[in-house]
Parts: structure tokens; C-alpha cells; sequence
């Protein structure tokens, strides 16, 4: 099952800090205090987090921020309906496209994301400590 957060889930938000410790120097809660464009997806087997995927709403557009399943439960094709979600709820609302930026060497992730029709449009030198960073958009319109 895959909800959408808000700061009342505060025993998701526990666990979902706990799974995710070394993601989450900023708390869930400071981030929904501080960020008014920040949200995210969360999908709950039993209830238990098992992965996520948090992105900023910016008007008519959404830049996915961090996008994490956990080792056990990879290859089951919970990012894939992350990702189904995410792309459902920017045609349900018109948004333009989804941005994102991915490490050039982060072969799975850049597999599921041409899988879902998102295009390389920009490389970012030495973004992520001498790793190049890929810009990758797809656009809904
Ligand atoms: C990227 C991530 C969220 C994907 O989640 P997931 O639940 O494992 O993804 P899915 O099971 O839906 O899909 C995985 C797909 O990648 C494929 N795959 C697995 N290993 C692969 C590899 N090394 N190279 C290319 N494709 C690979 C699988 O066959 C599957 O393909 P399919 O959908 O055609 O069957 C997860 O691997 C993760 O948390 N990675 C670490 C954090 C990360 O890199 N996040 C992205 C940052 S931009």
C-alpha cells in the first residue's frame, strides 16, 4: 500500500526514519515545517515502511529528492509503483514534468527510469563527488 505522509503519521514517520537513518539528517517534521514543497510517498507492507520516495511539488512541476527501497525488499517492484504513482498524480493534476538528478553510474535506477519514459537531457559534472550527476525529465504535457 503506498499512502501519502502528512505530520500526523507520526509513528510512520518514526519508522521511516529508523529504516532510512543515514537519508534523513533533516527530520521528516523539520522538513515539513521548513519546506512547503516537500512530500512524500510511502509504501507500508503490514503497515511497516519499505521504501519511499520524497519529492518537492514546485507549482506546476515535481523534482524527485530521494527515492529509496530497502536491500530486502528491492526487485519487487516497489520503486516501480513509487514511481506509477508519482506519474498518475502529475497527469491527475497537470503538472508539466518530473525532474530529477541520478548518479551516471546508478545503473538500476536509470533502467527504471527510461522504463517509465524519462529522458537524459543534461550532464552534471562531478556533481556527486567526482561522480557525474544525469538530469533526466519527463515530460507529461
Ligand atoms: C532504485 C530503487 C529505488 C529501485 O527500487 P526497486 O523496488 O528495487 O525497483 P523495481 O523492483 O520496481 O525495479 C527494478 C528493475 O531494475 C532491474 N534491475 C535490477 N538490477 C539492475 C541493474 N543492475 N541494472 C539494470 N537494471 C536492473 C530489475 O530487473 C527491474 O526491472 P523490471 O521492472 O523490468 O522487472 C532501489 O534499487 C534503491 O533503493 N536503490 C538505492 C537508492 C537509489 O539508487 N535510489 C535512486 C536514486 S536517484
Amino acid at each position: 500500500m503506498i499512502i501519502e505522509l502528512t505530520k500526523n503519521n507520526k509513528e510512520i514517520i518514526e519508522d521511516l526514519e529508523n529504516k532510512f537513518k543515514e537519508i534523513f539528517k533533516v527530520g521528516v517534521l523539520d522538513d515539513f515545517k521548513n519546506n512547503p514543497y516537500t512530500k512524500y510517498l510511502v509504501y507500508l507492507i503490514d503497515n511497516k515502511v519499505v521504501g519511499f520516495l520524497n519529492y518537492y511539488l514546485i507549482y506546476d512541476r515535481i523534482e524527485i529528492v530521494n527515492f529509496n527501497v530497502l536491500d530486502e525488499f528491492q526487485n519487487k517492484h516497489i520503486g516501480s509503483s513509487l514511481i506509477e504513482r508519482l506519474i498518475n498524480l502529475s497527469k491527475e493534476n497537470n503538472l508539466l514534468n518530473i525532474t530529477l538528478e541520478v548518479k551516471e553510474n546508478n545503473e538500476k535506477a536509470i533502467y527504471l527510469y527510461l522504463k517509465y519514459g524519462f529522458k537524459k537531457v543534461s550532464i552534471r559534472k562531478n556533481y556527486y563527488n567526482g561522480v557525474n550527476a544525469l538530469l533526466m525529465e519527463k515530460e507529461m504535457m
